[in-house]
């Protein structure tokens, strides 16, 4: 974005930047301190972890279709529009990608300490959990095309896209709970 408004639209955004990059380092400080107690507390505590974040990754998953399908009806280049880029960008950046990396690196070790990767749950799981990776990049895709006033999918693409998810942590959910398999 251009323009006194863009400059301080753009300093927010380093500012929320800096926000997400400190929320990093205390999740990867509290994951080095649990470390020092003993294994099964250190289990719960980082299975408690990647609950938190696994939590936040999914409230930005559902939530950005969501804003895509309001952005659609906004005037490319209207106040409106830019409110949305600047909402999406956030979104993705201080919420969903840190939630992300940290879902997967604590899911990665909670899957290794309990030597789970052979388990059928497990892999099931990972499908699920690659589709709902995938999703992220797509829709980390399309806030860019949305910010170069590019989308060219209505709203109700991105009605059925908010499924994806949905569909993806339902079934993540039940095989590592239920454990069918
Ligand atoms: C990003 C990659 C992920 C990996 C590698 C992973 C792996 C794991 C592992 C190994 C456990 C411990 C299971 C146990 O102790 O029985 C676990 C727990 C859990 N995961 Fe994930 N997970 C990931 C993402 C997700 C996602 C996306 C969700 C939800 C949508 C999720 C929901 C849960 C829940 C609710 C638990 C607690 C289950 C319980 O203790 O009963 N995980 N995860």
């Amino acid at each position: 974005m251009t323009g006194p408004g863009g400059e301080i639209s753009e300093a927010k955004g380093r500012k929320a930047a800096m926000r997400a990059l400190m929320a990093l380092a205390v999740f990867l400080g509290l994951a080095a301190f649990i470390f020092v107690l003993s294994p099964p507390a250190r289990y719960d505590w980082a299975k408690a972890i990647h609950v938190v974040a696994v939590i936040s990754w999914m409230a930005g998953m559902l939530y950005l279709p969501r804003l895509f399908v309001y952005h659609c009806d906004a005037e490319p280049g209207s106040v409106q529009a830019d409110t949305f880029v600047v909402m999406e960008r956030r979104l993705l950046k201080v919420i969903m990608l840190p939630a992300m990396i940290v879902s997967w690196a604590v899911g990665l070790w909670l899957a290794w300490t309990g030597a789970f990767f052979l388990e059928i749950w497990f892999i099931g799981k990972l499908v699920a959990v690659l589709i709902m990776s995938w999703a992220h990049g797509y829709l980390a895709k399309s806030a860019r095309l949305f910010a170069e006033g590019r989308n060219d999918k209505p709203a109700r693409h991105w009605r059925i896209v908010n499924e994806v998810p949905t569909i993806a942590m339902i079934a993540a959910v039940i095989l590592v709970i239920v454990k069918p398999f």
